[in-house]
């Protein structure tokens, strides 16, 4: 069944007040639960039944106002529980037995080798007792805990911790109480044999906070950077949006087994390994990156998703959208912005891009869905805080945060709609946003199609911009977005000052050399005047909106942008846009059976960048980097994976072979310039540059860089420049040293899981064929575990979703492969079948051969007899037409 926003009804019902009491046991747990519940004022219908929702319990004990409910007082069917008649105001009680132990969904209370947990967001609570588990439901949680005290010593849930006590029979209770009001979503409990790791943080009026962080005692050592980007979110959440901690303790706890990245319970974070341990011994530059962006986006959402949270599920984005945006451009603050807003970029044009155009498309805010566990999706995350960000350039830095306090303080304590955050943001600015809404109803990616005219003898030049929208599923036609255009004019010295046709000088730069345009016509012309030469544009600064850009570039101004450009993330742009260029001529060439030879002007520019010490050290690794087959599959459609393939190698081997001198030196320098490791923007921008040109230089296939390579494998100090020359060596042709090296990685690092995960990652995305039989032979390894989600991430989601070579093998042994393994995940783990489904989803952009064969797998899927609500609807989106 699907549910629609248009049916949005208020609760028949509130609970005031939930007392919930555990009794964990090793062979079950039973959940007591007292709830102060009375008919909703502003019900609908004043005599309606109380309908409870509830999923695979056993109901043991139930009761209103200390009678009990008999079987014929109430009706259970599907996920729900219904008492036909009920007073206006009462107390239910009810007891259920639940088995963690059994729970592989890992929703609701669930066992994650010997520790406790829960995850309820979205609807994981009906899991762990009868309730209203819907978002607008907010309730103030009692919650008492009764435990072995020698298997759980830890026993936490949100809020205080207002008493402990011995129990008979070797047990102990905790009891926790949280002030705040809160939906079923943010509840936690944890209970495990846990070590701590302590630090207090001073809020900016005074309250000294606790900040906890629980983990196995073998993980202990890998805290420090988690506490660390805490206490840094903490600052700058009080000093960018004035926004306070609210209680006297934060908690986070790491769990290995976890569906997603981590879940903001209040105050009491639940985090998957991978989001919170780290260490320069067992974790990448990107893996510090993305410990520090994932507590900050948790502790964020205190404010931006607890506080103020959403009404109902289409609403997700008004929490997500909004914390995304705030940790990106906290996690720009803290290292490289330009760096961060390309690494984004490239998410979104490739990953949520493609959801756009493909079955599962939806709007930022969806009209409909069968299971809301699928639409935790890179379009309400991703795409949502791009909504997010363009309102901030539409605004300005000062009326957004007008905007944000009017928002904090309007809604506090309150389930709201993505409208409720537009209209904030109108009335504390005074700009009018009804077009704009348009970016949260209509899903698909906006074209958007510019030229240029320069009137030499008028001094004019006259941008023109037409935009349309394709269609995407229950959307046939498109009205014409609100984009705003960041842009700056560029001639031969240097900026050009912009004076609009119409309009008053840009205040708020001071030498008005760049402006935001605001597109929202159809087809719409800007006027610019007294340009005193044929500029060249620099149109969509900073990726100003998520649309698909095109613009005529000849390959000379696009070298100009990259060299002249103020904006470095245009510069950035211009460098991809030069190699989508020649890509696209190199794939053409392949799929005809030509040869033909890379641009030399890229040979030229990559010598340029390697040569010119003033440049930052990042920038010239991201420039050096050839735009992405994922990237390239976005702008040549239908894709022929096979040919973007050989394209890029063909063209990263002639820059290897041409620039072989200026990589080694590169590599060179940058070896030698080592202190103590550490996670800063500056030593991450100097490694990857580093272990760039070693990837370029082992494509050479010969004895020196293979020196080079086993060198770094075996002497570096940090795990960034190991896994570099692993994944180097790993996609090399020199057969033992692989297999030897991979063998001596693995008995190196076999009691680190998190460590062993990327081991497997590497080994699934090596583009060589091979591939899946190794995959296959994983899959039997004693160290997978086909239960635990960021296994089956690094093995299956890594083959499947980042080896596209391999996953699109022309016989389509890799599509029977996923099939195969998203019916095996169906009944243990819906939400990660589900998942892994992304890859086959999208068939329709493939070759017809390739069309055929991941169909007929979809279809097999859909023939399966017991299909999760999660895994029907993706599959059978898919193959709607
Ligand atoms: N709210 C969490 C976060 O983004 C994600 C929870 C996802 N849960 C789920 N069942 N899909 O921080
Ligand atoms: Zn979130």
């Amino acid at each position: 069944t699907t549910i629609y926003l248009k049916d949005y009804q208020v609760p028949d019902f509130l609970i005031d007040r939930t007392a919930l009491h555990f009794e964990i046991f090793d062979s079950h747990t039973l959940v007591h639960s007292t709830l102060a519940m009375r008919r909703n004022p502003a019900a609908k219908n004043a005599s309606a039944p109380l309908v409870l929702d509830g999923c695979e319990l056993e109901l043991e004990a139930l009761s209103i106002d200390d009678q009990a409910v008999t079987e014929s007082g109430y009706e259970s069917a599907g996920e729900s529980l219904t008492i036909h008649t009920v007073p206006d105001s009462f107390t239910l009680r009810c007891t259920t037995r639940i088995y963690p132990q059994n729970n592989t969904s890992l929703e609701g209370l669930y066992k994650s080798s010997t520790m406790y947990c829960t995850q309820c967001e979205a609807e994981g609570f009906r899991k762990i007792t009868y309730f209203l588990d819907r978002p607008d439901v907010m309730s103030v949680y009692t919650v008492t805990v009764d435990a072995d005290s020698k298997r759980c010593p830890v026993l936490l849930s949100n809020g205080n911790l207002v008493s402990t006590e011995t129990l008979e029979g070797g047990r102990h209770r905790a009891v926790w109480e949280d002030p705040h009001k809160k939906p079923a979503y943010l509840f936690a409990l944890v209970a495990g044999d846990l070590e701590r790791v302590s630090d207090t943080f001073t809020t900016m009026n005074g309250r000294k906070v606790d900040l906890h962080i629980y983990v196995e005692e073998k993980d202990l050592d890998k805290c420090d950077h988690a506490m660390l980007s805490l206490k840094n979110a903490m600052t700058w959440d009080e000093e960018v949006y004035g926004r306070e901690y609210d209680l006297d303790i934060f908690n986070i706890v790491a769990v290995d087994d976890f569906n997603m990245g981590a879940m903001e319970n209040k105050s009491l974070n639940i985090f998957n390994t991978s989001c919170v341990l780290a260490s320069p011994g067992t974790t990448t530059d990107a893996g510090f990156q993305r410990v520090e962006g994932v507590v900050a986006h948790e502790y964020f959402h205190n404010w931006s998703g607890n506080r103020v949270t959403c009404r109902d599920w289409f609403q997700l984005s008004l929490k997500e959208g909004f914390t995304v945006f705030r940790d990106a451009e906290f996690s720009a603050d803290m290292g490289s912005r330009v760096v961060k807003r390309v690494e984004d970029v490239g998410l979104l044009r490739t990953a949520q891009f493609a959801e756009d155009a493909g079955p599962m498309a939806h709007p930022v805010r969806p009209d409909s869905y069968m299971e809301i566990s699928n639409f935790y999706t890179v379009t309400i995350y991703e795409k949502g805080a791009e909504v997010v960000r363009m309102i901030h350039t539409l605004l300005g830095p000062e009326l957004f945060r007008k905007g944000s306090d009017l928002y904090f303080d309007r809604f506090d304590g309150q389930a709201v709609t993505c409208e409720d955050f537009v209209k904030a943001m109108e009335d504390a600015s005074g700009m009018d946003l009804g077009q704009f809404r348009l970016w949260y109803s209509q899903a698909g990616t906006p074209q958007v199609d510019a030229r240029g005219e320069y009137d030499a003898e008028a001094n004019t030049y006259t941008l023109t911009f037409k935009q349309s929208c394709p269609k995407t599923p229950g959307q046939p036609q498109k009205e014409p977005f609100h984009i705003p255009i960041a842009m700056g004019l560029l001639g031969d010295a240097g900026a050009l000052r912009l004076e609009l046709k119409g309009e008053a000088p840009n205040p708020d730069t001071a030498d008005n050399t760049h402006t935001v345009l605001h597109l929202k016509q159809a087809e719409q012309q800007f006027v610019f005047e007294n340009v005193p030469e044929k500029p060249v544009p620099s149109l969509l600064r900073g990726f100003s909106a998520p649309v698909k850009l095109q613009f005529d570039y000849s390959r000379d101004e696009l070298l100009f942008l990259m060299q002249h450009d103020d904006d470095g993330f245009n510069r950035w742009e211009a460098a991809q846009q030069l190699g989508v260029l020649a890509l696209k001529e190199l794939v053409a060439a392949h799929q005809n059976n030509e040869v033909r030879a890379l641009d030399e002007r890229l040979i030229t520019a990559g010598r340029n960048l390697l040569n010119d010490d003033s440049l930052d050290l990042a920038m010239v690794a991201l420039m050096l980097t050839l735009p992405t087959e994922a990237y390239m599959a976005e702008v040549m459609q239908p894709v022929d994976v096979l040919s973007i393939h050989a394209a890029r190698m063909q063209a990263r081997l002639e820059l290897a072979t041409a620039l072989k001198e200026e990589f080694t030196n590169t590599y060179r320098t940058l070896s030698r310039r080592q202190g103590d490791y550490q996670p800063s923007a500056e030593q991450i921008a100097q490694r990857s540059l580093k272990n760039l040109c070693l990837q370029y230089l082992m494509l050479l296939n010969d004895e020196h860089s293979l020196q080079v390579c086993m060198e770094q494998l075996d002497t570096s100090d940090n795990m960034t420049d190991r896994i570099a020359a692993l994944v180097a060596l790993v996609n090399s042709e020199h057969e033992p040293q692989k297999a030897l090296a991979l063998q001596k990685f693995y008995q190196d690092w076999q009691h680190e899981p998190l460590v062993i995960n990327q081991w497997f990652q590497i080994q699934a995305t090596s583009h060589l064929p091979g591939t899946l039989k190794r995959v296959q032979e994983l899959l039997n390894h004693p160290a997978f575990e086909i239960r635990n989600p960021n296994k089956v991430r690094a093995v299956i989601g890594a083959f499947c979703g980042q080896n596209a070579v391999n996953f699109h093998q022309t016989d389509g042994a890799g599509y029977r492969f996923l099939a195969d393994r998203v019916i095996e995940l169906n009944t243990l783990n819906p939400q990660i079948a589900s998942r892994l489904l992304g890859p086959l989803s999208k068939w329709r952009k493939y070759l017809p051969e390739q069309q055929a064969l991941m169909k007929a797998e979809l279809e097999r899927i859909a023939a399966e007899p017991k299909l999760s609500r999660d895994v029907f609807e993706v599959v059978s989106k898919s193959l709607a037409d």
